[in-house]
């Protein structure tokens, strides 16, 4: 008898689908594991208003093959011109779970992101109002901040004071990668949760740089020393339901990834759940799994954790393919690097 682990069905509250081809091959990766995600608005034009989340939600519906379940989980992407009345209405008719905040410059398609909060506070308040979480990419952008600090610094000069100023706003610290982090959600009561990919549980920046450049391990925020690496290790083992999986699974294809100026992003939607539950065990944290992938999600977001569950084998080592071939070219899976004795039935 082989040894298995069931759990309730993931969700991965963090996750960029793209549109047209590319949505096409990589929806099913996710949709074979996880019942739900939260889908990043950052397309190109990105999904600003109500309508524009209504039609992307249409087309990643209508790219899920046959016979597979998936409930996509929309957000809109906040602007200094966002409509207050649009979200709003976005958000009660249930049609929207987040809206997401870019800095504007830190990452891919985020030019039309925010350059000076203030001029979003009225938006945020009246998010506050109606309950509508605020998914944060937590990075400064200013030339004179060093890329390794750029977390650190957005907590004590852009969130704590957005927090400050409106206490009952929800907030989402998406995809957190240092110590900084984890410890500005434990010293918080409410309302103030953490995703944690896949990769940034694995990979410290050593990974990326040492014996020649890795491009498929460069993403953003960018993995930091071996020590903020084991603190997220820490906090997503721990238990404390204010961390939970956002895998920030990012398809570029080779070609973008392997340039002189190549794009951020890994992705492991094929493969996080082994990678996961070999990472949890290697902590002597199986049985915390569940709620890191599962549980802890859905109570933040207010919603029943999924009533399907899936199961995983231990045996192996299993092997993925190296590539998602996409009719945009091929896309690298995420390597993490050591063999995963886990895999879902
Ligand atoms: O690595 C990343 N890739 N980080 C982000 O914030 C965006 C994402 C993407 O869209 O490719
Ligand atoms: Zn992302």
């Amino acid at each position: 008898m082989s040894e298995t682990l069931t759990l309730r069905r993931p969700d991965d509250w963090h996750l960029h689908l793209r549109d047209k081809d590319m949505l096409k091959a990589v929806l099913p990766e996710t949709a074979r594991h996880f019942a739900r995600a939260i889908i990043m608005p950052n397309l190109v034009p990105p999904v600003v208003r109500g309508d524009d989340a209504l039609a992307y939600r249409d087309r990643i519906l209508a790219a899920l093959p046959d016979g597979m379940k998936f409930t996509p989980l929309m957000t809109l992407y906040l602007t200094e011109d966002t409509d207050p009345d649009d979200l709003a209405e976005a958000h009660t008719s249930g049609l929207i779970k987040a809206v997401k905040l870019y800095p504007a410059g830190a990452t891919t398609n985020s030019a039309s992101g925010v350059r000076d909060f203030d001029k979003v506070r009225p938006v945020l308040e009246r998010m506050a109002e109606i309950g509508c979480p605020l998914c944060v990419h937590g990075e400064v952008v200013d030339a004179d901040i060093d890329i390794f600090d750029r977390e650190a610094v957005f907590i004590d000069r852009v969130l704590d004071p957005i927090r400050q100023a409106v206490p009952k706003l929800r907030v989402v610290m998406e995809h957190i990668t240092t110590q900084n982090a984890a410890d500005y959600v434990r010293s918080n009561q409410t309302g103030l949760a953490a995703t944690i990919t896949t990769h940034h549980l694995v990979i410290n920046r050593n990974d990326i740089l040492v014996g020649g450049i890795k491009p498929h391990y460069y993403c953003l925020p960018v993995a930091k020393r071996e020590e903020h690496r084991l603190a997220l290790r820490a906090a997503a083992t721990s238990g404390d339901a204010r961390f939970f999986l956002g895998t920030d699974s990012a398809p570029h294809t080779d070609p973008n990834k392997l340039s002189a100026c190549g794009c951020a992003g890994c992705f492991t939607a094929t493969n996080t759940m082994s990678i996961l539950a070999e990472v949890f065990e290697n902590e002597g944290a199986l049985d915390k799994l569940e709620g890191f992938a599962s549980l802890h999600g859905p109570a933040f977001y207010n919603l029943p954790a999924n009533d399907e569950s899936i199961t995983l084998t231990k045996g192996g080592p299993f092997r993925y393919p190296e590539k998602l071939e996409t009719p945009e070219g091929p896309v690298t899976i995420f390597d993490p690097g050591m063999d995963l004795h886990w895999r879902v039935a």
